[in-house]
């Protein structure tokens, strides 16, 4: 069981990953994509969504959890393959990466060419429908357009990220990112504090 402000826990170049799921807390959010593991409850939720949109086959997983060292491969290869400066736009430093924490997946258009590093998510239709329904059930747009200074990521419009709800509304309907609402309230139950207690943490 995961304390409940897991789901809340702010990562970014200042805030490392201090929570990695177990084996055992992971699972496919469908039996279509073995491989595309998330954190069991962002598992369930997406699953859930899509069965509601009945968007199986037009959005298909792109990344999902990754291990520190996948970050670090993935890292490693867009630095050789685009150069650094591209790196730093699209792919979080090893040890930040939301997706190390298995609470983030990326989609993208079932087309038949789909970049892995900044794959097509369009803004219309099932996608459309799809990024109107996702904080009701606990998935935010992680990385928008015009919050790169705070985020420090560029825009991502593919990438989405599980905090639970009511969490999402908020931030959603406020429009703020993760940084922004969690700095507001000082009495939301942060994760990015102290270390968790060891027997938390996996
Ligand atoms: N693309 C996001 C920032 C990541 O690598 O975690
Ligand atoms: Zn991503």
């Amino acid at each position: 069981m995961n304390p409940p402000s897991f789901y809340l826990q702010l990562v970014n170049p200042e805030h490392p990953v201090l929570w990695r799921p177990s084996e055992n807390q992971l699972c496919a959010f469908h039996p279509g994509f073995p491989h595309i593991l998330l954190e069991a409850c962002a598992a369930r939720s997406l699953a859930a969504l899509l069965e509601e949109l009945d968007a199986f086959g037009e959005i298909v997983p792109v990344s999902g959890y990754r291990p520190r060292a996948m970050q670090q491969e993935i890292w490693d290869d867009t630095v050789q393959k685009q150069g650094l400066d591209y790196a730093r736009q699209y792919v979080a430093i090893p040890g930040c990466s939301e997706h190390e924490t298995g609470l983030a997946i990326d989609l993208a258009a079932n087309r038949p060419e789909i970049d892995f590093i900044c794959p097509e998510f369009p803004w219309d239709g099932i996608y459309g429908r799809f990024r109107r329904m996702a904080p009701e059930y606990g998935w935010i747009l992680r990385y928008p357009a015009g919050k790169e200074a705070i985020t420090r990521i560029s825009s991502e419009p593919w990438h989405f990220r599980y905090v639970g709800t009511p969490h999402a509304r908020i931030l959603s309907e406020q429009g703020l990112v993760l940084e922004e609402y969690l700095a507001g309230d000082p009495g939301l139950p942060l994760w990015n504090g102290p270390r968790p207690a060891a027997g938390r943490r996996s």
